[in-house]
């Protein structure tokens, strides 16, 4: 059996999935930008002990993390946002952000030397966590009835790019009045988020309301990003999402962030526009998408809206 691709949802909540068997298929009506996958093929183990290194990272003191202090040029390293005024609410949320690739973005001795192990984790966690990208490409091109490999070739082939932010959410005494993250939805293509499955925090939105995902043991959390809605002319929708904090415990999560090369112009795919349904969304490079998201902050999905073409 293949990967096994689990719609977030009332499903999910009631354990259905298990005997609706949805292998390697994308059941479209239910699409609602996120999902999670099993029988994914990353080791169990390996998953746990890489949520280890990293808890083990955050605990360190901050002179310790300090010392793989981000840069605003790179974005590279550890930085910390905790207690930090945003609108109305403020952050709650420590990172750790890496490239991964393409290679020649990645500088292994920027990442965590304590504990000892962590560079070695990080690099075996990320070397199958893209493969499972690779394979979820496939699934998702299939699915909107294009050659397997026309989404991969789409957003790059093999220049793509890929980064990993680990995120750490420390208690928080007033919880109500801060947010770990806040709404958005995430720029790339897709993201692999594992997140520790005994604190719940991820939230995305349904219509007015905030729906807390429950992690599925052993899973990962799909979150559909922008690019993937604009190639695939609106048939799939990134998910807005945000994380909520808790008074008694901590969480912490990793996401890999699958994210076209930063120089092709992202369009949706020819085959999917018709004369019923004209291409929905304006071309931009995803370098212009990137800048123009960074200088508006997050929001919603305010930023792929903008690219909506109003006939
Ligand atoms: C992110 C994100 C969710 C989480 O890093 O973009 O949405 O649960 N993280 O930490
Ligand atoms: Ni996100």
């Amino acid at each position: 059996m293949g990967v096994v691709v689990v719609p977030c949802g009332e499903a999910v909540e009631s354990g259905e999935w298990a005997a609706s068997g949805l292998t390697e298929r994308w059941p479209l009506p239910e699409m609602k930008g996120n999902c999670q996958v099993v029988n994914h093929g990353v080791s169990h183990q390996l998953m746990v002990e890489t949520q280890n290194v990293w808890r083990e990272f955050f605990r360190l003191t901050v002179e310790e993390k300090q010392k793989y202090a981000n840069s605003p040029e790179t974005y590279e390293g550890y930085g910390s946002r905790v207690g930090v005024v945003k609108g109305a609410k403020l952050d709650w949320s420590d990172y750790f952000f890496l490239n991964y690739l393409p290679v020649s973005s990645r500088d292994e001795n920027k990442w965590p030397s304590q504990p000892s192990t962590c560079r070695e984790f990080v690099a075996k966690y990320n070397e199958e966590v893209v493969k499972l990208c690779g394979k979820l490409m496939k699934i998702f091109s299939i699915n909107l009835g294009l050659q397997e490999d026309c989404l991969e070739n789409a957003v790059g082939g093999d220049q793509i790019k890929a980064s990993l932010r680990v995120n750490f959410y420390p208690k928080c005494p007033q919880p109500d009045l801060a947010l770990g993250l806040s709404p958005h939805s995430d720029p790339g293509t897709l993201t692999i988020l594992l997140a520790d499955d005994h604190v719940s925090g991820l939230q995305v939105r349904k219509n007015d309301n905030w729906v807390t995902i429950k992690p599925i043991p052993n899973a990962f959390i799909v979150n559909l990003g922008d690019q993937l809605e604009v190639l695939s002319n609106g048939k799939y929708k990134s998910v807005e999402h945000r994380v909520i904090v808790n008074s008694s415990k901590e969480r912490g999560s990793l996401a890999f962030f699958y994210v076209p090369r930063g120089d092709i112009v992202i369009e949706p795919i020819k085959q999917l526009i018709t004369e019923d349904k004209p291409a929905q969304y304006q071309p931009m490079t995803y370098k212009e998408y990137r800048m123009f998201v960074r200088m508006k902050g997050l929001h919603g999905k305010s930023h792929v809206e903008s690219l909506k073409l109003h006939a």
